[in-house]
């Protein structure tokens, strides 16, 4: 294991990616997809699409998450949330493929959540998440030593994101944490101080460690566990010891890694302002991976799942400013058209590795199926799945209704 001063140093010039070869080593997903490709501009398309899928029948499953672009989506079996997609694929043993219209982490987790038997086909291997890649397990693990140097190791509960490489959802399962989703991390982070305060340390007051969002752990923290911001520390994985002093470690309730969303951390205290300015009524939904003065500002905040019930449930003649990434802003804004919906970013903010799943990628990996060639198939290393497994299931057994369907 490195030490301290192995780390890159703050200053070190990043490695230049060359997009479309080869692996990127400091991300959980590939960079390239290695497939002949139909045209983008090929008008037969959707057809193709169509007939594969028909050929294919029920040997193959598709999810959407709600991020994907329309022309993904018309193809999706079931659409939802990273929580709700990890408990769809693994409900679904009868399908010996799954076809995870998603991002990377998402379909490491469906191929750990599905038996043997299943293969988890991701149809673009770049499709990654850009806060995933916010944290590396190497220091992942040097965070822990430095956390194991300061006496507070015992006393602290990893909370995993489900944006996560499969490595660090193993690590919490190592250390006695669970996964969370935007969904579910009230419910997580209660079990997780439970699990602290609960006397596991004599005399501890329990704290987690929050990997990789700050602002899903601070928001989450703050805003439905009512805890203190005085109480978080940001954890950089860049500094010695995380840039903390052993005494800030040591106070902490939550120390919070320091990764964001770089698509919701676009949305600013500035434009919510705005929006209520200029739109009489508004109401403001925004997902938690909001920084937190834009999450203190919103009147609703909730998982991509969340917003979209909150808004099918409102009254005629609602508006909405909506702070999440603009596919499923837009797709709302059309299947609610009695209600106004506006985007709370003046500027486009796609989710860009989302995007990468297009059309072409589908077709490709649909037809590749129907002639007998499994392209882009995810494999978990099974002993990081053993122990990465342990925290999912964790997650999925959480007391409480941990997700409204
Ligand atoms: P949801 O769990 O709300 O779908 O969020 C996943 C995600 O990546 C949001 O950026
Ligand atoms: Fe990752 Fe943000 Fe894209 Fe979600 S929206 S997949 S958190 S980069």
């Amino acid at each position: 294991m490195s030490t301290t001063a192995d780390r890159i140093p703050h200053s070190a010039p990043l490695p230049l990616l060359v997009l479309g070869h080869g692996r990127d080593l400091a991300s959980e997903r590939g960079v390239e997809c290695p497939g002949d490709l139909p045209a983008p501009s090929d008008p037969g398309l959707v057809e193709r699409a169509r007939a594969a899928r028909e050929a294919l029948g029920e040997k193959v499953f598709v999810l959407g998450h709600h991020y994907q672009r329309d022309e993904v989506i018309a193809f999706a079996d079931v659409t939802g949330d990273s929580f709700k997609l990890a408990k769809e694929a693994a409900a679904r043993p009868e399908a010996p493929w799954i076809i995870f219209c998603g991002v990377h982490f998402m379909a490491e987790s469906a191929d750990i959540l599905t038996s043997d038997e299943q293969t988890v086909i991701l149809p673009d291997l770049a499709a990654g998440c850009s806060m995933a890649d916010m944290a590396a397990i190497s220091q992942v693990e040097d965070a822990w030593d430095d956390l194991v140097e300061a006496g507070i190791a015992e006393d602290t509960v990893p909370v995993t994101y489900m944006n996560s490489s499969a490595a660090i959802k193993a690590f919490t399962g190592r250390h006695g944490g669970t996964i969370c989703t935007s969904s579910n991390a009230k419910t997580a982070l209660s079990w997780a101080f439970s699990q602290g305060g609960d006397g596991r340390v004599e005399g501890g007051t329990g704290k987690v460690l929050f990997l990789p969002d700050q602002h899903l752990g601070r928001n989450t923290w703050a805003r439905d566990l009512g805890g203190s911001l005085e109480d978080c520390v940001v954890f950089d994985p860049h500094r010695p010891m995380g840039g903390l002093s052993r005494q800030q470690l040591q106070d902490a309730r939550m120390i919070l890694w320091r990764g964001h969303c770089s698509v919701h951390g676009r949305f600013t205290l500035e434009a919510v302002k705005q929006a209520r300015r200029e739109i009489p009524g508004v109401r403001v939904i925004v997902h938690p991976e909001c920084r937190h003065e834009v999450v203190e500002a919103a009147d609703e905040v909730g998982s991509t799942e969340k917003i979209i019930k909150t808004i099918a449930a409102a009254p005629d003649g609602t508006r909405w400013v909506v702070g999440t990434e603009l596919n499923l802003v837009r797709r709302l804004g059309e299947e609610f058209p009695r209600q106004q919906i506006s985007f709370l970013e003046k500027n486009v903010c796609y989710c860009s590795t989302m995007n990468r799943i297009d059309l072409p990628h589908l077709v490709w990996t649909l037809e590749s199926l129907v002639a007998g060639r499994v392209v882009n198939p995810i494999h978990v290393d099974p002993e990081v799945a053993r122990h990465a497994r342990v925290a999912l299931d964790r997650m999925l057994a959480l007391p409480g209704e941990t997700h409204k369907d």
